[in-house]
Order: C-alpha cells, then structure tokens, then sequence
C-alpha cells in the first residue's frame, strides 16, 4: 500500500510540472476547514475525524509509528457529504496495543502537508496496565490565557477526557452549521487544536456546549446538537436509544461510562417527582445495565463522567444532581443494593478543583453508597463553587485540569492517584486510593497541597491480617543525614466509611528497626489526640473517625534508617487494614 502511494504522490508531482507549478502549489490550497482530532480509541482502532471544504472529496486516513507515515495502514475511502458538513470520520483498524501512532490525511489520493492534517494517538494498553488521564471541563477559546491546553500536552497522556463546555458558545439552534462552526472554532485554536491533534479524546457535553446554560431536552437545539455531535465529534460507538449520547469504553481494567445529562434532562425547575430525569429513561436502563455489566465482568475500577456536580442539598432548579435529588437517590439506592462498590466520579462543570471520599456523597437511602468524587475544571473560565461540601476543595482558580494516574500490576487491587492542577502552579490537590471489585479505600497522602509541586515522602499498603503470626508490614526507609518526623497509621474502624465490611477492629500498629520496637500503639485516642490530628491534616491524611476509634497512630522522630511498620489485630483478631507512613513537614 505504502509503495501505491508513493506512485501516487509522483503523479501530483508530474502533474504540477505539466501545469508549470512547483509541486508545493499542487497543496496551495488546503481543504481542511478545521484540524484532525482523534478518539474512540482501542487496543487496536481509533477514529479520526476532519471537515473538508466540498462534498464529494474522497479521503482517507494515513497511519504510521513514525511521522513520515511510511509505511502506513489506511482506513476506507470517504467520501466527503454536504449533509454532514463535509465531515468525515475515518476509522483505523488492525493497530497495535500501546503503540504510539502518528496520522494523516489523504484528500483525492494525495497525502495532505498541511499541520492540522497530522496528529498522534496512542493505541490502549491490553489488560492490566498503568497509564494516566486528563480530564477537566470548561474551556472559552475566546477566553485570553490558554496555556492549560499547552500544559496538558506536556503531560501526554493516554487520553482527555473532556467532560464539557468544550466551546461555551450556548448555540441553542436549529441549524446544524451553527453547531458545526462551534467545532471548527475549537479545533482552529492554536492552543487548543494542538491538544486535539496530539491526544486522543473522549468527549461529553454539558449545558453550554449543548443549548445553551443550564439547558436540557426541551432546547430547540436538541436535535442539532445531537447530529453535529454524532457527525462531526470521534466518539464511541453510541449504543443507547433515546438520542442521548451515552457512551462507554475500557482503557486496561478500567471501565468509563459517559453519560448525556442534558439532551434528554427535564427541566431543573420542575418539582421532584420520580419521573424527573437527568438520563431520560432510555439512557438511565442503558446506565445501569453497563453498571451490572461493569461489575460481572469485574473490573476493579469503573469511571463515571457525570459532567455536572453529584454533591450538594436538594435544591429545586439547579443544574446539578442537587435539582434531580429523586432521581439521584434512585441511582444511589441502584449502585448499594447492585453491590457497586467500585464506582469512582469524575465531574467538571464546578469552575474549582475538590475531592470527596465518600464522606459527602452518600445519597442511597439509610446509607451504603459512598462514591468518590473527583471535580476538576476550569480549563479557561474563572474560578466558581458549586455543591459540596467536598472532603477536600472546593480549589477556585483558572487554568485547572484533573490527573489520574492509574498504576495497575494485575492484582486485585489496582492505585489510583487524582492530582487536581492548575497551569503555571503544578498540583494544588491530591487524593490517592485503591480501586477494586470489593471498594474503593483512601491510600497515602491526599488533600491540598502547596502552591507548587512538591515531593511526597509516603508508602501505603491494604492488606489482610489472616492470623495473630502474620502482620500486614510496610517497610521504609529514611535516607541522608538528617532525622524525620514520621507519621504512621494502622486504619481498621475508618475504613468501614469507605466500604469495607471486613475491617480489623483494633489493630496494633508496631514500629521497628531492625528487631528493635521502636514505638507501638493501639487506639490513638490514648495517645497525644491533638498532636496527632494537627499531622493528620498537614500531610493531607483523611481524618479517623470519631473520639473513640481504635485505629492506631504513631507520630515519631526517626534517624535516618530502615524501619517497618507492622500491624496485627488486638489479642490475635484479623482483618483488612490499610498500614501508611508520612513523612511531616
Ligand atoms: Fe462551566
């Protein structure tokens, strides 16, 4: 294939000669009316979508490991249509696993030169793997500082997820071009069509990128909305009925579902009832179906892009769960009494950065439904609360993003690491914690950090203690010269607020060096509570429930040295218990 190009690229070449023109006039004109972007991406697939400047162009898409694109794989022939804009969406297949892949276009049979016809997408890993996520909300590309695109490129990530307001235009119109020039404002950004021609993208709209603020299925935009979207955005494939545009793939052992909370949403200000919808019925099945689904199957960790805020007091009109209390009660009441346990949030639309553990989020009649909430916006517009209250945050600001960094080595459990950051200031919010088919539990240092990146001296372990002779053990060690303020826990009680059922409920946490016991304790409320609560929060430690928890606490000055930490429960009990170490500034 790559050798038929080439006799076809030397074609254009004698062509122009015969024309008298320099083969670099033969591309004068470009026939892209907005740059590539890519998504639906897969272990071996992706698709690549671009707007061309006439019906009946025919493309097709290039695909190489290295930037010259020889040799390549192609997709089909498409041939550009005016009933969708003259966009096309080129779909790659026979790919390999993470595979870095660059692309371009080809238009008439001619490999297209110009910059926003070349981007880079790297295929998902296979299975069980480490990899991270970009993921925010809320970007104007009429707003003036646009370095958040920029700084999320530098991370490279495996994908963006963009959980909406990708233009902020509130197009509530009957006209699909209104749409569509949405689109090409976006993708000729430089700073933003640099993001999109570099990492591939899952994409989920929210209220001004749909109609319109605050809007929902009753907007005359609805239907063109919906059409721009499906033709124009490269999105997975959208297998719920009722026009939403759902959507859900897997990225290793993590599962992502992306739910439309406008296009089918009754309106906010009317009075709860239970059936006031967000989902619309159709997608609402379709949600939790792939919810029962995600759970059989057993991936340890299943991502839900709610795009709009799942925390906040019933409050009738509000563009958030909070103006859908019933029916977000139905969903908790699904999620407890299905047994999922694992479902972590990832929200935008908040213009602020926050966490929540499950502390705040519990909407599941009498209890048992603590999610995890990770808000992470806004890209360009100004900093704004919303909801909550959060565990950690709400972080107002501008420039934002969210990371999740998924380490996954194929065990039961797979770490999962939310860094909320913003342009220029590196992370501002950090939670960490452990995804798997039985919960998710809180793991090592979180909370609000500096105004700048900093290292974290930290080592966390879950395990169980299955007899009084075999302790759950960490190990540290303390480098350089100078000694360390150390502080330990041995968590059983607590855990229950993150869902575990079998917890230790009295551990025994022991410190040693070498052989020696350097500190013990068991119930840290025996202990300096005060000191102890003060290091808590200065290493952005989740708090131990109540005054007479007896998890256990050590807060110590250690010489440099190896050290291990090890927990048992009181007079021989077992358990889970989650065994960590900081060390305190
Ligand atoms: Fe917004």
């Amino acid at each position: 294939m790559a050798f038929f190009h080439t006799i076809r690229g030397g074609w254009v070449l004698v062509a122009g000669l015969l024309a008298g023109l320099p083969m670099m006039r033969a591309q004068a004109v470009s026939p892209f009316v907005s740059g590539v972007w890519s998504g639906n991406v897969t272990p071996t697939s992706a698709s690549v979508s671009v707007r061309l400047n006439a019906a009946g162009l025919r493309a097709r898409l290039v695909v190489s490991t290295n930037d010259r694109l020889t040799p390549a794989v192609f997709s089909q022939v498409i041939a550009s249509a005016a009933g969708s804009g003259n966009t096309v969406v080129l779909d790659i297949q026979g790919l390999q696993p993470a595979t870095d892949y660059d692309y371009g276009i080809e238009v008439g049979g001619v490999l297209r030169t110009e910059f926003n016809s070349r981007g880079k997408f790297r295929t998902f890993p296979q299975g069980a793997s480490s990899f991270r996520l970009a993921f925010a909300s809320c970007g104007d590309y009429r707003d003036a500082d646009q370095r958040v695109y920029d700084a999320m490129l530098a991370e490279q990530p495996l994908l963006f997820l963009h959980m909406g307001d990708f233009h902020y235009s509130d197009t509530n119109s009957i006209l699909t071009d209104d749409y569509r020039r949405n689109y090409d404002s976006v993708l000729n950004h430089r700073n933003q069509g640099a993001l999109y021609r570099g990492v591939a993208l899952a994409y989920m709209w929210d209220d001004h990128d749909f109609a319109g603020d605050d809007s929902n299925g009753t907007a005359i935009g609805t239907a063109a909305a919906r059409t721009v979207y499906r033709d124009t955005v490269p999105h997975y494939p959208i297998n719920v009925t009722g026009g939403t545009i759902g959507q859900s793939f897997t990225v290793g052992r993590v599962r992502v579902i992306m739910t439309d909370l406008h296009s089918a949403a009754t309106p906010a200000t009317t009075a709860e009832s239970a059936a006031k919808t967000r989902l619309g019925a159709a997608q609402k099945a379709w949600f939790k179906q792939e919810l029962i689904t995600a759970r059989d199957v057993g991936f340890p960790l299943i991502l839900w892009v709610s795009t709009t805020p799942w925390i906040g007091a019933p409050t009738l009109g509000a563009d958030t769960w909070a103006g859908y209390s019933t029916e977000r009660s139905e969903l908790a009441d699904f999620f407890k009494d299905n047994l999922i346990k694992n479902l972590v949030v990832l929200s935008g639309d908040m213009h602020a950065l926050a966490y929540d553990n499950g502390a705040n989020s519990d909407y599941a009649l009498g209890g048992g439904a603590p999610l995890v909430v990770l808000q992470a916006a806004p890209l360009t517009r100004l900093g704004e609360p919303k909801g909550g209250p959060y565990a950690a945050g709400p972080i107002l600001g501008t420039g934002q993003y969210g990371l999740l960094e998924i380490t996954d080595n194929g065990g039961p459990n797979i770490q999962c690491r939310f860094t909320g950051k913003r342009v220029g200031e590196g992370a501002k919010l950090v939670f960490q914690f452990a995804a798997s088919t039985t919960g998710i539990v809180p793991t090592g240092v979180s909370g609000p950090v500096g105004g700048t990146d900093r290292a974290f001296v930290n080592v966390s372990t879950r395990g169980r203690i299955v007899n009084a002779d075999e302790p759950v053990i960490v190990g540290f060690v303390i480098g350089g010269t100078t000694s360390r303020n150390v502080l330990a826990r041995a968590v059983g009680p607590t855990l229950a607020a993150f869902g575990v059922t079998d917890a230790v409920a009295r551990p025994v946490l022991t410190l040693y060096r070498a052989n020696t016991v350097v500190a013990s304790n068991e119930d840290w409320t025996t202990t300096d509570t005060a000191r102890l609560k003060t290091a808590f929060e200065r290493v952005g430690a989740f708090a131990l429930v109540g005054g007479t928890s007896p998890d256990s606490a050590l807060l110590v000055t250690l010489p440099p040295g190896a050290y291990t930490l090890q927990a048992t429960g009181a007079g021989g009990t077992t358990g889970t218990v989650l065994v960590e170490a900081y060390e305190v500034p």
